[in-house]
């Protein structure tokens, strides 16, 4: 009888225990979930804390690649070059020469087919000529794109990137993005500008019977190659090298360099879409997130609505392109940026993602 009684107690006492071990456990279970640490080299820069918007925003919050804390990259760190062409220097270059370009002008260079001794004179930016033709054929892009890469070769900078006239380049996401690798590895970042990897017909290392598939990164977005990798390619594309690879395969530039890393060298794009050029639908980009992605475009006389939808101290009649807005977003004490009002200015720097909480001045608005 009593050990009857003491088995039944037992039973009674394990099986509230079973029943109240779930209880127990589930909100730990909630508070420290398994956290998986991001093994690949996934070109997703860390969340954007308060600082997001000033340099200090750069530092690197994930080191997929074994960075030791404090190796930090420098702006200055970064070649960047802009590819142009004479007839746009008034109606492009300018604009960016007053916006993004001011902020890293030792580093930037402008890569042209014609002289403008005056624009050099009055802005002081480093101003190129390539001496290639103005034509927009393949020849006279990749005779641009191998004046760069000599140029960036010579510089001795850690990273080369190359962007287009109509890019607007957000200085603290490329340095975000860059310092989560390391420049003597073999990096190649950028936005596939299709779904699929391209196939071209070999005639570099054989006699164009075998195709090769790769991917390249769009020029028209802006990609970024690491010294390291840069080097490697020295064969295919130092002192007019990438010309005549260019014309073996027959391609334009970007999908030159693309041959050149995927196919010949074996070192895989780093798919990035946080490069952004006029072919998307950049109306389309969440507006919380247009300040952490790394390039910016606009849509061409064609599509003059297709742009980021940005709203803030400038009308689209004043800043069609939104370059002069998301730049006053980045540095609001820029001198002929409009003044808000410091209340509307603390509540966005306490909300920094949702420009929507920070008043009329900067409200969002997805269809312009
Ligand atoms: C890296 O991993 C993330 C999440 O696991 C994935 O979404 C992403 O496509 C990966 N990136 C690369 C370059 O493999
Ligand atoms: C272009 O030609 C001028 C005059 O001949 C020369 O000084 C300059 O170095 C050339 N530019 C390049 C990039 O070769």
């Amino acid at each position: 009888m009593h050990r009857r009684f003491c088995f039944l107690f037992l039973l009674t006492f394990c099986s509230l225990l079973v029943l109240l071990i779930p209880a127990l456990q589930s909100p730990e279970h909630h508070l420290d979930p398994p956290q998986p640490r991001p093994q690949n080299r996934s070109a997703r820069p860390p969340h954007r804390g308060t600082s997001g918007e000033t340099d200090q925003g750069a530092t690197v919050r994930t080191q997929p690649l074994g960075l030791r804390p404090g190796d930090r990259l420098d702006l200055k760190d970064i070649f960047i070059a802009v590819k142009t062409t004479r007839k746009y220097h008034r109606s492009r270059l300018e604009l960016l020469i007053q916006t993004w370009v001011s902020q890293a002008k030792e580093q930037t260079f402008i890569f042209t087919d014609g002289e403008d001794q005056e624009l050099q004179g009055r802005t002081g930016t480093n101003i190129i000529n390539t001496n290639c033709s103005a034509a927009h054929s393949r020849q006279a892009l990749c005779c641009k794109m191998s004046v760069e890469y000599d140029r960036f070769i010579e510089s001795h900078k850690k990273w080369f990137c190359h962007v287009d006239d109509d890019n607007y380049v957000i200085l603290p996401g490329l340095r975000r993005l860059l310092s989560s690798y390391h420049h003597s590895q073999d990096v190649y970042l950028g936005r596939p500008s299709l779904d699929h990897p391209i196939q071209a017909a070999d005639r570099v290392t054989g006699d164009g019977k075998v195709s090769v598939k790769f991917w390249f990164a769009t020029g028209g977005a802006g990609f970024c190659i690491s010294r390291g990798l840069a080097l490697k390619m020295s064969p295919w594309a130092s002192l007019g090298n990438f010309i005549s690879t260019a014309e073996k395969i027959r391609l334009p530039d970007d999908c030159t360099i693309g041959f050149i890393i995927e196919a010949l060298l074996d070192v895989p794009l780093t798919h990035s879409h946080l490069f952004h050029s006029h072919l998307e639908n950049l109306q389309k980009l969440p507006v919380p997130t247009v300040l952490d992605q790394v390039t910016l475009s606009y849509g061409g006389y064609e599509n003059r609505r297709n742009v980021v939808s940005l709203v803030g101290g400038f009308s689209l009649a004043e800043d069609p392109t939104r370059f002069k807005t998301v730049h006053c977003l980045l540095y609001p004490d820029t001198e002929w940026c409009p003044k808000s009002d410091p209340g509307a200015e603390r509540k966005r720097n306490r909300h920094p993602a949702e420009p929507a909480a920070s008043g009329a001045r900067w409200k969002s608005s997805t269809k312009n």
